[in-house]
């Protein structure tokens, strides 16, 4: 149960941040994963935050771009801000997908009981647990080298499957992360050529559904706040 006083202070800090004009260009910070799993080879773990690591990278790079870019003749083609503006979102997700990614899988120990909020939460949204895990699989499937994820939709108050193409195609308005799978190829074709479903059901046997239950926590948290604020 959250409390009206939680709630009068993540209205505070939203406002105190608000107040905070960021003049400097955004900055990532590299984090770092331990993935013990053994569904994933140590040459796929290693090439993949070779990858994230690159994304960051950019992402820092165009940020700083951004800070000096000719704003005095924007075009919707062939203009320089928009290239920027496109990459930065490309790159920007890339990072925070992967970081989400990296944190909800390879729990040696997962384990989902039914009276967890995270089955009960999704058990109420998709009908039964089995639904929401067979439509994230299928999720997967659909994507074309991208994302599966499970959102918390801000509008509906609801948990909902998408899938996000590339980093940054199909991204739902109003959509907080729960659980995300990368579905790359880069993801799994060194150790599971191209049977994603496969890899996809290595994952979820592995999902850390502590990182799933704490997200989901935060996430009603701020739709309620948002709500009390009547965004
Ligand atoms: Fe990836």
């Amino acid at each position: 149960m959250i409390k009206n006083s939680d709630v009068k202070k993540i209205i505070n800090e939203s406002l105190s941040l608000k107040s905070e004009k960021l003049d400097e260009a955004l900055v990532a910070q590299q984090k770092q994963f331990m993935l013990p799993t053994e569904f994933q080879s140590a040459a796929t773990k290693k090439a993949h935050n070779e990858l994230y690591q690159g994304y960051l990278e950019a992402f820092n790079r165009i940020s700083a771009e951004l800070d000096s870019v000719d704003r005095s003749d924007v075009k919707s083609n062939g203009s320089a801000y928009r290239s920027l503006k496109i990459d930065e979102t490309y790159n920007m997700n890339a990072v925070y997908l992967h970081e989400l990614y990296f944190a909800n899988i390879s729990d040696l120990a997962s384990n989902v009981s039914m009276d967890t909020l995270a089955f009960m939460r999704l058990s109420r949204d998709f009908g039964d647990f089995d639904r929401w895990q067979s439509d994230f699989i299928s999720c997967c499937l659909a994507s074309r080298c991208g994302w599966a994820m499970t959102y918390y939709n801000i509008f509906t108050q609801t948990y909902m499957n998408t899938f996000i193409d590339l980093h940054s195609q199909q991204v739902p308005v109003g959509c907080i992360p729960i659980i995300v799978m990368d579905a790359w190829q880069h993801a799994y074709y060194r150790d599971y050529l191209t049977d994603v479903k496969t890899f996809t059901y290595a994952m979820m046997k592995e999902l850390n559904w502590r990182v799933v239950e704490d997200r989901m926590k935060k996430a009603e948290r701020v739709a309620m706040a948002l709500k009390a604020g009547e965004m």
